[in-house]
């Protein structure tokens, strides 16, 4: 029986011919195409240097503005350091690119209230980022008292309007790497909502159920979450599976099957709670491919594919425009994107590496077939 696939999205053109096939309806012609506002990325990590000009051109292709983190070496703990981030960032776009980074600053025991005030009236940096001291990647700079040191900052945030973005995973040694997004949010996130409820917080790169159901709980505008590729595709299986995968390796831990599972609901739900933060974290693959190897997935030249992956394989393609380009402007109260991404269901092959002569970096899925195929226009 042939059935008549309706997707709810405007712009969708339908493919020519279907068959149902092991209970799946499979796409014959595969020439379906979403046009959908351009998205953005609300968690990327660019860089800087040499690493910046390699991998910027990816996220500059894919995504309209990006949320782009602090956690250099030194960390961007100031406007001034952000706003000469923010040039730098600029410089190192191919020609003609509208790219717009967004800064944020990271956040330490620090940090003034006054510095809050003039990344305010910078207006180039739209959020501060709190790593617990020791939880991920440069992180050593970060905060080890924040209902201490910190509550004036965060105070100063609330008057600002300054959304506070949540590496979310305590840091005790004696917590089990798989349940320390669960303890920080009953330690920290729960108290600090409490404390402050019109701080505006991300929980980024949620991993579990326990956060989804979280953010749930929250009341809608206040507090938000980014999700990644990753956390929605793969399973903790994908560390171990035929040896030890250090390309699947990044913070938070990739966790189990039901956990995925939770995600994959949330973000398809249509609330407007979720939005898309790739976490794209490159790191050469010798820093990678090595004893204590680092955390991070290069996922920006996948990052679009990959979502219209996991939304399609819902059955939730109408819900993926919301996810990728509307939910993230909203929350951070910026307009949405006007411009247009084109999305082909065309396969294609993600490359093996990307070489630069300071090394090779290896994306996410590299050498594997992917259906959905993203442009501009
Ligand atoms: O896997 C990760 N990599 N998680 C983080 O929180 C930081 C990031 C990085 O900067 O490499
Ligand atoms: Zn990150």
């Amino acid at each position: 029986m042939i059935k008549t696939l309706v997707l709810p999205i405007k712009a969708v053109k339908f493919p020519t011919t279907k068959f149902e096939g092991s209970n799946q309806l499979q796409y014959k012609e595969r020439k379906m195409e979403l046009n959908i506002t351009r998205p953005d990325d609300w968690h990327l990590h660019l860089r800087d240097g040499e690493l910046l000009e390699a991998v910027v051109p990816h996220s500059a292709t894919h995504f309209g503005r990006g949320i782009v983190m602090p956690n250099l070496k030194p960390p961007v703990t100031t406007t001034a350091a952000a706003v000469a981030y923010r040039e730098s960032i600029l410089k190192a776009l191919p020609s003609g690119s509208g790219f717009t980074p967004l800064m944020t600053l990271y956040l330490t025991d620090t940090t003034s209230p006054k510095e809050i005030k003039l990344a305010r009236k910078s207006g180039v940096v739209f959020a501060v980022k709190l790593y617990p001291a020791g939880a991920t990647t440069n992180s050593q700079d970060g905060v080890t008292d924040l209902f201490g040191k910190c509550l004036p900052v965060l105070e100063e945030m609330v008057e600002q309007n300054m959304p506070l973005l949540v590496h979310g995973e305590v840091t005790d040694p004696d917590v089990d790497v798989f349940d320390r997004e669960n303890v920080f949010i009953d330690s920290v996130l729960q108290p600090l909502i409490k404390r402050l409820p019109q701080l505006k917080v991300v929980m980024e790169h949620i991993t579990t159920m326990d956060a989804v159901k979280f953010v749930q709980s929250c009341e809608e505008g206040s507090v938000a979450a980014t999700v990644t590729p990753q956390h929605l595709l793969l399973n903790r299986n994908a560390l171990f599976q035929g040896g030890l995968q250090p390309h699947n390796y990044c913070l938070p831990v990739l966790k189990r099957e039901i956990h995925r599972q939770a995600l994959v609901s949330a973000v398809t739900s249509g609330s407007k709670r979720f939005f898309l933060g790739t976490d794209s974290a490159p790191h050469e693959k010798r820093r990678k491919e090595c004893p204590c190897g680092c955390a991070g997935i290069y996922s920006a030249p996948v990052a679009l594919s990959l979502y219209a992956k996991v939304f399609e394989e819902a059955g939730a393609i109408d819900k993926l425009e919301a996810f990728t380009s509307f939910n993230g402007p909203d929350f951070y109260g910026l307009p949405r994107n006007t411009s247009k991404t084109k999305l082909s269901r065309t396969s294609w092959k993600v490359p093996e590496c990307f070489s630069f002569p300071f090394g090779d970096i290896i994306p996410m899925f590299a050498g594997e077939m992917l259906e959905w195929q993203s442009s501009s226009n």
